[in-house]
């Protein structure tokens, strides 16, 4: 896989067991539940390869054995023994779990996810598997070009993207028919100025692989936020995971989550929408771009700092 940094590995309800396995690109992560507590480390036993979270069994808290010789590994390098497994910096919020791969800053991810618990309400959402490279899915938030095509907008404003605490940021401000939210518009695109709305979009990749998005329909000063995460597969696909962040309707009380599952709808039609396109990249070609793909351009440079090329 060409890039680390912050992923989104799973959703908490996936985490049946005490020990799981999960793929991300080529590697393969162990999650660990105990105690109320989840960490990561990398699956692979050093022995011989076996995978420790198929069949693997915690006998304490940093000690687990392979399912294949019955080998003692520690996790994380505490507590002794010959085999060891590097353990990944996580963050686990909301029933999220997020892993920061490669050996790479936390930067402001954590903070991120401090405020939107503080502020809001996080709704684990859907995960969905299409076949695109992952920075690809987080590229979508810049690439402002595509939004008229694809996803049936009339008008896009965009604003300079910066770069900030290793934050890749950039503002675009989408015209959205009833049809994307009411399902009423006759196909025509009139716009009486009535039903037509403003949305604003405010777009932070914290690596190639996460975005969070501030989304502000109509305008207004209550927005929410969508968490968007792919993962890279070996068979070319991505595992994307969705989710949603709902502002609280009051101090102590949370939105509903009908309100949140129509966001959830909505967001995955819009991946609906981009899959025939992602599905039948070209990869292989060199891109001939015009000055409209700036944003985009922009974007994977930022990805270039989060490069694996033979890092942990
Ligand atoms: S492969 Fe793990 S003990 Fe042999
Ligand atoms: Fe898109």
């Amino acid at each position: 896989m060409r890039y680390g940094g912050w992923y989104q590995i799973a959703f908490e309800r996936e985490l049946e067991q005490a020990v799981s396995s999960v793929p991300v690109g080529d590697r393969r992560l162990l999650i660990v539940r105990h105690q109320g507590e989840i960490n990561v480390y990398d699956a692979i036993c050093p022995h011989r390869g076996a995978d420790l979270g198929i069949g693997g069994k915690l006998v304490e808290s940093n000690i687990i054995t392979c399912p294949y010789h019955g080998h003692r590994v520690s996790l994380g390098g505490e507590g002794g023994g010959p085999y060891c497994v590097r353990k990944y910096p996580v963050q686990v919020r909301s029933g999220l779990v997020f892993a920061l791969i490669g050996g790479f800053e936390e930067g402001k991810l954590p903070e991120m996810l401090d405020y939107l618990e503080r502020t809001h309400k996080i709704f684990p959402g859907f995960t969905k598997t299409i076949k695109v490279p992952p920075e690809m899915v987080i590229e979508n938030a810049f690439d402002w070009a595509h939004f008229p095509p694809v996803h049936d907008v009339i008008k896009v404003e965009y604003g300079e993207p910066t770069i900030e605490d290793g934050v890749f940021t950039a503002t675009t401000t989408l015209r959205v028919g009833p049809s994307m939210w009411q399902g009423t518009d006759d196909g025509s695109h009139h716009d009486d100025g009535s039903t037509w709305v403003e949305v604003p979009l405010l777009a932070r990749a914290y690596s190639p692989n996460l975005t969070i998005t501030q989304v502000a329909v109509g305008g207004g000063d209550h927005p929410h936020f969508v968490i968007a995460s792919a993962v890279p597969m070996l068979d070319g696909t991505s595992t994307i995971r969705l989710s949603v962040a709902m502002p609280r309707l009051a101090e102590g009380i949370d939105p509903p989550q009908e309100l949140a599952d129509i966001i959830l709808q909505f967001e995955s039609m819009g991946l609906e929408q981009d899959r025939p396109v992602w599905e039948n990249l070209a990869l292989d070609m060199t891109p001939q771009y015009t000055a409209d793909d700036e944003n985009v351009l922009k974007y994977r440079n930022f990805c270039e700092r989060f490069i694996l090329n033979g890092r942990a």
